[in-house]
């Protein structure tokens, strides 16, 4: 390592120290480091990340939160009465953790930027879906990029152009492929092999520095009737009449690496700390 990405990995390791967020020491041997200038950073075979040899505290997220997050505005789903059926039975599967914050938030410029480190577990809902994020609208001055790192993920954009075209598309990613949500967009991300590690970064424009809040962010606007089914080795996307009325048949996605030739090598990870 570079001695500025040392520095960078000293720093980081007293954020999280203060955060509380390094548990009990890692017991694997099993490991895939997650960014190439902080090897500190680890994923193990069964979806536990860590730092410098400690387990990271992570906000799990189960079925059950797929089903309540949106209060009156809920997630469509596949088949939610199987999905509630199989939580009254016991069954109430992890979807993600996440380690929200795992960088320090800070200000760029007119932006206040955050990051996130999220793990995705692998597996299918009832009806067909793989496990997925609950889904969200991004506000309009706010730009999400995520960095696939591990697996490999689906992801579904709806959101409208300035031009006022709307637009819904798939986007399968592999590790490397970096993306960016389209300003004011919904979407929802879908594990197809996993562990699946995702790095998140957020930038609002003129927000305020704060550490992450996501208590309204499920309820911004109606959810889409949209989602993703598993299909073979790939997934279809399946609309709502009532959605594909409003948002058409899904068009192209852009490339998955379009972002990637803007950024300097280890951008992502120096960008954040
Ligand atoms: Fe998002």
């Amino acid at each position: 390592m570079r001695a500025a990405d040392v520095d960078q990995c000293k720093r980081l390791l007293a954020y999280l120290e203060s955060r509380g967020v390094l548990a009990a020491p890692l017991q694997s041997a099993d490991l895939v480091a997650l960014f190439d200038e902080c090897p500190s950073f680890v994923l193990t075979a069964d979806g536990t990340s860590a730092f410098d040899g400690r387990t990271l505290l992570t906000t799990p997220r189960h079925l059950s939160d797929l089903l309540t997050a949106g209060g009156d505005q809920p997630a469509h789903l596949a088949d939610r009465r199987a999905a509630q059926a199989a939580i009254d039975e016991g069954h109430d599967p992890l979807l993600y953790r996440a380690v929200r914050d795992v960088f320090p938030p800070r200000a760029i410029a007119d932006c206040s930027v955050r990051a996130d480190l999220v793990i995705y577990e692998p597996g299918t809902l009832p009806g067909g879906e793989p496990h997925r994020s609950i889904g969200h609208w991004n506000l309009l001055p706010q730009l999400e990029v995520f960095q696939f790192l591990t697996g490999r993920m689906a992801f579904v954009v709806v959101g409208e152009t300035a031009g006022g075209r709307r637009f819904v598309y798939f986007q399968v990613c592999r590790p490397g492929d970096t993306v960016a949500v389209p300003l004011g967009a919904w979407h929802v991300s879908y594990v197809l092999d996993g562990p699946a590690a995702v790095f998140n970064i957020s930038a609002n424009l003129n927000g305020p520095v704060t550490n992450s809040n996501h208590d309204d962010k499920y309820r911004r606007r109606a959810p889409v009737g949209v989602t993703l089914r598993r299909r073979g080795e790939s997934v279809q996307l399946v609309s709502t009449p009532d959605t594909q009325q409003a948002w058409g048949d899904p068009v192209q996605p852009p490339r998955a690496d379009w972002l990637t030739g803007w950024l300097h090598t280890g951008s992502r990870w120096q960008a954040c700390t």
